[in-house]
């Protein structure tokens, strides 16, 4: 199971790794396709770091 990384719109892991394997290609555009971080915003820091490990990756 993947692990949520919000929990205000049960937004996992996986979730992000999704929007960005079709295209999001930075915070705003998971933001944007997630609904992450609109709520309570606690998440923000966890799914800006998440997200930029994995634009990272997608790069090499
Ligand atoms: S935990 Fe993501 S908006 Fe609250």
């Amino acid at each position: 199971m993947s692990k949520v990384i919000c929990s205000c719109y049960g937004v996992t892991k996986k979730q992000i790794k999704k929007s960005v394997k079709e295209g999001a290609r930075s915070f705003k555009e998971v933001k944007g396709d997630t609904k992450v971080t609109k709520a309570c915003g606690k998440c923000k820091k966890k799914v800006k770091k998440y997200t930029k490990k994995l634009l990272k990756k997608t790069a090499e």
